[in-house]
């Protein structure tokens, strides 16, 4: 009789049994035809590495963090302003066979002028890190990054132009999470070192598969809920604040926000916010050193505030950031 060894395959079998894992649903992802890694910068990555791109022509109103790979793979590159629209200002016309022009989806608001650019060129690559639910256009590099739009560790999606079959090693994600469940556990403060560790850690991450955390957290949300919600809560800070927000925002009323940005001229405005335990962002701390005092770029980094318009806001919660900011700016 022959014998079968079996031992060899046992790494492939189901396990079946023993203690549970943690209770999510096996719903659907939001991009499920996209490749997936782990961070905005290394969907970037791959995007310079399939490309072949020789140049790139990027803002310098940007997350420093895609300056990484370009200087990794020691590609030539060169900033371009964008305008009080946020638009590029930028002869597309100039661009040469083997230059990589890239857009940034600002706030999750810039979907009409982009898919405008991209008829233009073809070598568009769209930062969609800030508009996750943007559809991505046929045949054009683009990449997402979705924790800044739900509590997830890390992770990444990309479509590519040039089609290719990445072999990459899987990340995992667990040791990136404690931020995430002290956020519920204990409170926002508490986690709070542990989302900053958090993301020191990932600016420094070898381009590899999404993780199997990530992809099982990322089929557990409701994408529609979100969506709405976002829409909702950006449509109401709009009303209260238009007349007051020094930027004109470049909203169509339907794409998905990331964040509602308020240009101020009030400089204790964040103190304020952050007194009343209002947390908010300032896009990005690397632009201040990158850009001209008194640029357009410089005064964006430093006097605009993203106040939070997530799924985990109500109107109520807005009126109380409302308040805050009305109280300053009615003259
Ligand atoms: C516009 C933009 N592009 C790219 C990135 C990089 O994404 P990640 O932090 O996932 O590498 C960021 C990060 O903040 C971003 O804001």
């Amino acid at each position: 009789m022959v014998k079968v060894d079996r031992a060899p395959q046992r790494h492939l079998l189901k396990p079946l049994g023993g203690y549970l894992g943690l209770e999510l649903r096996d719903g659907e992802e939001y991009h499920t035809n996209a490749i997936r890694v782990n961070t905005g910068a290394n969907a970037f990555k791959t995007i310079l590495l399939t490309g072949k791109y020789q140049k790139i022509y990027l803002p310098i109103y940007n997350c420093d963090s895609v300056l990484q790979p370009l200087k990794e793979l020691q590609i030539p590159y060169q900033f371009y302003p964008v305008d009080h629209h946020l638009d590029p200002v930028f002869e597309i016309g100039s661009l040469k066979e083997g230059e990589g022009f890239l857009i940034v989806n600002y706030f999750g608001l810039k979907d009409d002028s982009i898919a405008a650019l991209r008829k233009q060129t073809g070598n568009v690559i769209v930062d969609n890190a800030q508009s996750f639910f943007s559809k991505p256009i046929q045949d054009t590099d683009t990449f997402y990054s979705t924790r800044k739009f739900f509590g997830v560790p890390d992770g990444a999606y990309l479509y590519l132009k040039t089609k290719v079959n990445l072999a990459l090693e899987i990340d995992h994600s667990y040791h990136r999470a404690e931020h995430l469940l002290r956020r519920i556990d204990v409170s926002a403060e508490d986690g709070f070192a542990f989302y900053r560790q958090n993301e020191q850690h990932l600016s420094s991450q070898p381009l590899r598969t999404m993780s199997g955390l990530t992809r099982a957290l990322l089929k557990n949300i409701d994408y529609e809920h979100i969506r709405r919600v976002r829409v909702d809560n950006f449509g109401y800070y709009e009303r209260a604040l238009k007349n007051h927000n020094l930027l004109k925002v470049p909203w169509n009323g339907t794409q998905v926000p990331l964040i509602y940005p308020f240009l101020t001229d009030d400089v204790h405005l964040y103190d304020r916010l952050l007194d009343e335990k209002i947390y908010t962002a300032r896009y990005w701390p690397g632009v201040r050193e990158l850009a001209e005092p008194g640029s357009w770029e410089h005064q964006l980094a430093r006097m605009l505030i993203a106040l939070p318009v997530d799924q985990r806001l109500s109107q109520t919660d807005i009126e109380r950031i409302l308040k805050i900011i009305l109280k300053s700016h009615r003259r």
